[in-house]
């Protein structure tokens, strides 16, 4: 396999640090670099059983400094670039929009800018050059919760439970217009177009794929399932958000990091690929499936933490269904999820039970102040 120079962006993040790993162990010929600023959300122990690779090294930069930018990726002769580096979470929008803005749009044009000025240097300009940029289904904003009570599924895949529902019509298709709602998606919207502008402008080599909800291990645990875990775990009220109804579609984050892995060498170029398992969830009915993991797994009597369940005023403009349609992807490539959401969902609460550790480490200090805050006024 050729040698390739790979600049992975927010490798030290919940999915990076999987799709890090995943190329590290997988390509030992490719020199695989990890750029990350290290935000609350960005951790290096999440990568500490790869960082000693001879095929790795790990970078601390702000991808909003062009001049960084360009640096980093011409010494490291960088010819891929996986984005994954972003302002996240969409409370977090809501309170600071800035930051969003700054990261999420300017950040991505700031490294969309450097790389094209490196490949556009070279004799063999943007070829086997990529810009892979990660993003996310909510930009397509919501759809309609026209089957309130579900109905089966009309399509499924490994990833769906066992009693898959649909609540709605409608899915999300790669052709959907771009119509996000809260500062986080608006963000990432505003950085699929330049990603996609810069090809249709520059002609240079971009990608992107829109993923829906991913769920597993070292998931910040400002999330909806670390954060329900953890509570649960040290008996806290679980703040669900209005009557609980929203509906999620949730992929275990390793499939995630695979179809990524699958799109980077085999994906089109100035192609959009939708990456979903076809597994949609009210809030409610999935918080409960957490509890009753959380409490069997600890030994607890069923039902012992559901007084937990404290319902709190909804997000503004909170989504009210997503659901995404993955066939383009199955169709072309060929990439299916790997497992089933009841035994991700196990695994993923395993995985927190036994990391007691990493999740004292991750929510020490500042990042407490900023929970309590969040949530004094609701
Ligand atoms: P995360 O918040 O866990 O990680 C983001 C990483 O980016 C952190 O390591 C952080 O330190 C880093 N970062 C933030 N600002 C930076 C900056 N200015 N310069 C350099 N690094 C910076 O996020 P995640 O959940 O792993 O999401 C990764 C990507 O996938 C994001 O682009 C997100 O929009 C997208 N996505 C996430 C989901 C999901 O369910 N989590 C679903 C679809 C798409
Ligand atoms: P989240 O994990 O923040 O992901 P996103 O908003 O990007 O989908 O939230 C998932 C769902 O859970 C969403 O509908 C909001 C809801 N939610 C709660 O009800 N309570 C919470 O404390 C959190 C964090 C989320």
């Amino acid at each position: 396999m050729a040698s390739r120079n790979i600049l992975i962006t927010g490798g030290a993040g919940f999915i990076g640090s999987h799709v890090v790993r995943l190329f590290v162990n997988k390509y030992p010929d490719y020199n695989i670099i990890n750029l990350d600023n290290l935000t609350y959300a960005g951790n290096l122990a999440n990568l500490s059983d790869i960082e000693n690779a001879p095929n790795y090294k790990f970078v601390k930069a702000d991808i909003a400094d062009l001049d960084e930018m360009r640096q980093i990726i011409r010494e490291n002769k960088i010819d891929g670039v996986i984005h994954l580096a972003a302002e996240s979470h969409v409370d977090r929008s809501i309170k600071d929009p800035f930051v969003f803005a700054r990261t999420n749009v300017m950040g991505t044009l700031a490294l969309l800018q450097a790389a094209k000025e490196y490949w556009d240097s070279l004799p063999d300009k943007y070829e086997n050059k990529l810009f892979y940029h990660i993003s996310t289904d909510e930009v397509y904003g919501a759809l309609e919760l026209t089957n309130p009570e579900g109905v089966p599924a009309p399509f499924t895949t490994k990833a769906s439970s066992k009693d898959d529902m649909a609540y709605g019509t409608e899915f999300f298709v790669e052709t959907t217009k771009y119509n996000p709602h809260s500062p986080y998606s608006a963000s990432k919207a505003s950085s699929d177009h330049f990603v996609r502008a810069y090809h249709d402008t520059y002609g240079m080599p971009t990608l992107v794929t829109n993923c829906s909800n991913n769920y597993g291990p070292y998931q910040f645990p400002e999330k909806l399932i670390p954060l329900f875990i953890n509570n649960i775990r040290h008996r806290k009220p679980l703040p669900v958000y209005g009557k609980g109804e929203n509906v999620r579609d949730w992929l275990f984050v390793e499939d995630h990091a695979r179809a990524i892995d699958l799109i980077f060498h085999k994906g089109k170029v100035a192609e959009t690929y939708n990456i979903g398992g076809f597994n949609e969830w009210k809030n409610i009915d999935l918080i409960k499936v957490v509890i009753s993991t959380v409490d069997r797994l600890l030994g607890n009597p069923e039902g012992y933490s559901q007084d937990l369940i404290t319902y709190v005023t909804d997000r503004p403009g909170h989504d009210m269904r997503y659901a995404i349609d993955s066939r383009k992807l199955q169709k072309e490539l060929g990439w299916e999820p790997s497992l089933q959401f009841e035994e991700g969902i196990e695994k993923t609460v395993k995985w927190y039970l036994e990391h007691e550790d990493w999740l004292q480490n991750v929510t020490s200090g500042e990042y407490q102040k900023y929970y309590d805050s969040m949530y004094a006024d609701r």
